[in-house]
């Protein structure tokens, strides 16, 4: 029985797919700060204008350029693999893939889209990339993709990953990255919340305000801001992911997936697998496409569809998407990606539709679940993948009682050689599960009161 499933360099997918041309109700538009729709020159002090067309852009093929494709061929296309071992160990009829992330450079699914920001800024004449990083994987992600590409990077990543993962700075040194904790004192967004939470863990909404600071105040207007997930441009980037999964089942004989699974921070590596699946969804197929979320910060389980800012400062336009509030500062969980209290708007809106069934799982479960998939499969994941590993058991289990062979694909999306203090809590029996209590939501969502509310917009198909 086959375990892996490679595809050769010409087989790689040379478009990117944007579900935005397929959406049955459309995105609502960002908007500024009178309330009006945000117009493309607005956000150009942020990104570089051939970025900014890609966020707007309602095509659904866009291509990625020749010298993009050449340093994706360092690791892409990546392997499809079957994990026949923890089928074996589940007892399950259910035919188990996951597509392997981890084997880029930096370790996770970041650098398709670190790699194709960092070309369109050099393109447009950019010479330095701010960012903000959780567990550093994008970080380290930007740096690699910079250094390749002979950009400055610098990194705000969010102070208790900064403690809990020493070496992702290390690694972002390496490849020439700077990398401070968040919040610091190096702008006014971090000095503002230290001199109010002298203590505080810090959150991706603090790093980011940060990073766009530095970014818009340098008055040279050489230096750009990029987002690691969320944005329109950057979920476009990952479908690399799932259009070579695609071909992948294809090629060993699936005709059919019955069930897609990725964690989701952001939503930027669910989105790459998930999303051309979504397209069949559309186009009537039958599947279950399920992002996971931690319990302690749940944004699609338990926040509402909102008008919110993507950080705490303020500073990016009204995203129209599932938030906790712009001011929620989530638990100390070690799968710090997964600590953002947005959700990319596509997402959102495919969400809203019925498109997804969101699930939110529990750390200590999902410590379970990596520890199985680690002694059966081998890799050990990072604790973000940790949740698409442990809702893919309970939907193993699930077929198991039900009897039923199903096809269950999800997205492997990164290692966690960097991430062990977590599994060492594990070990050791100290790491919590926090419940969020419902005040707590609704005391956070009190800062978004005032803001304006996008409408539900719903087919009603699914
Ligand atoms: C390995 C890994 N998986 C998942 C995520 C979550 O981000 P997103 O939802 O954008 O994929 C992160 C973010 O840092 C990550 O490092």
């Amino acid at each position: 029985m086959p375990v892996k499933v490679f595809l050769n360099e010409d087989e790689i997918p040379r478009q990117w797919y944007n579900l935005a041309a397929d959406l049955p109700t459309p995105l609502q538009p960002p908007l500024g700060p009178d309330g009006n729709p945000i117009t493309p020159d607005m956000l150009a002090p942020v990104f570089p204008m051939n970025l900014i067309e890609q966020e707007v852009s309602q095509e659904r093929w866009i291509d990625i350029p020749e010298e993009i494709l050449e340093i994706l061929y360092r690791w892409r296309p990546s392997p499809l693999h079957r994990a026949v071992y923890l089928e074996k160990a589940l007892d399950t009829p259910a035919k188990i893939y996951y597509k392997n992330e981890s084997v880029s450079p930096p370790g996770s699914h970041k650098p398709n889209t670190a790699v194709a920001q960092a070309w369109y800024n050099k393109q447009f004449g950019i010479k330095k990339i701010t960012t903000e990083t959780g567990a550093g994987q994008w970080g380290s992600a930007l740096s690699f993709a910079c250094s390749i590409l002979g950009l400055e990077c610098k990194v705000y990543m969010v102070r208790i990953s900064f403690d809990q993962k020493p070496f992702r700075k290390t690694m972002m040194q390496t490849w020439g990255g700077t990398c401070v904790a968040s919040p610091s004192d190096q702008t006014q967004a971090g000095r503002d919340i230290l001199a109010k939470i002298p203590d505080t863990p810090g959150s991706l909404g603090i790093a980011i305000s940060e990073a766009i600071e530095e970014a818009v105040t340098d008055k040279s207007g050489s230096t750009r801001y990029a987002l690691g997930s969320v944005l329109n441009h950057v979920l476009l980037h990952q479908t690399i992911i799932g259009l070579e999964a695609k071909k992948q089942l294809q090629k060993i004989g699936e005709k059919k997936v019955d069930v897609v699974i990725g964690c989701a921070g952001g939503g930027s590596n669910f989105a790459g697998l998930a999303f051309p699946f979504v397209n069949d969804k559309i186009n009537g197929a039958q599947i279950d496409i399920i992002p996971v979320e931690p319990t302690s910060c749940p944004t699609m389980t338990r926040a509402p569809f909102v008008y919110d800012h993507g950080d705490v400062a303020k500073m990016t336009p009204l995203l129209p998407m599932h938030s906790l509030g712009h001011n929620f500062i989530p638990p100390p969980i070690h799968a710090g990606g997964l600590r953002y209290h947005g959700l990319a708007p596509l997402l959102s809106q495919a969400i809203v539709e019925g498109l997804l069934t969101p699930q939110s799982i529990h750390q200590n479960e999902c410590y379970e679940s990596a520890v199985l998939f680690a002694r059966t499969e081998g890799i050990i994941c990072a604790p973000e993948t940790s949740h698409a590993i442990a809702s893919v058991i309970r939907e193993a289990k699930k077929a198991k009682e039900e009897g039923k062979e199903k096809v269950i694909l999800f997205n492997f999306s990164g290692h966690g050689l960097m991430d062990l203090t977590g599994y060492e809590k594990f070990f050791s029996g100290g790491l919590m599960d926090y419940a969020l209590p419902e005040e707590e939501i609704q005391k956070s969502l009190k800062s978004i009161e005032g803001l304006p509310k996008p409408q539900t917009l719903k087919s009603g198909k699914w």
